[in-house]
């Protein structure tokens, strides 16, 4: 990456995020790029990605909704979300964020970040591998047993199925909102 790039986004990350968020962030990085380097992905690139994944989740509800409607970002079922997910809007301004604040014009990059919350179907290895380190990261306080360092380290499409279930238990288990695609995206890697 280049130093300044780099640089740049070190500082962004430390004016904009809480020390825990900005804690999270280098912890996902530093899971982030040990995947990379286990599944072969290109570690300069999957680092800008982690580092950028959460830059966006400092931000108000009223500041999300705010830089969604200056920015014309288009999110599906946008009214549910706002009123039911707001947690799931910082990918999406994040992803608009690295690309007009960073430069970020690569595909992999802007999707990691705009999916690492929810997920999609057809995901890239390279969004995987970000949306497992978000997951578990070693400052997440919930219990990680789910899935073994020998599959974290040796089966991508496995943990990121565990990954994805753990997410579903969690949320229909406190009886949360699901997201509106999420039957889809469960059937579509499990069917
Ligand atoms: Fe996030
Ligand atoms: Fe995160």
């Amino acid at each position: 990456m280049n130093k300044n790039i780099e640089q740049k986004i070190y500082n962004y990350l430390s004016d904009n995020l809480k020390p825990e968020r900005y804690n999270h962030v280098l912890a996902v990085n530093d899971l982030a790029i040990k995947l990379a380097k286990s599944y072969k992905l290109d570690v300069v690139k999957v680092s800008v990605a982690a580092l950028l994944h959460d830059c966006a989740k400092n931000m108000t509800l009223e500041e999300n909704v705010k830089y969604i409607k200056k920015n014309n970002l288009k999110i599906k079922y946008a009214d549910f979300v706002i009123k039911y997910l707001p947690q799931v809007l910082h990918s999406y301004i994040g992803s608009d964020i690295a690309q007009k604040q960073f430069g970020v014009k690569d595909k992999e990059i802007i999707n990691a970040i705009k999916n690492h919350t929810v997920g999609r179907v057809e995901m890239s290895e390279f969004e995987k591998v970000i949306f497992i380190a978000d997951a578990l990261s070693v400052d997440r306080k919930y219990k990680k047993t789910f899935v073994s360092k020998k599959i974290m380290f040796g089966d991508l499409d496995k943990t990121f199925k565990l990954v994805l279930q753990n997410k579903i238990k969690y949320v229909v288990s406190n009886f949360k909102v699901l997201h509106p695609d999420i039957i889809k995206i469960w059937n579509y890697y499990n069917g």
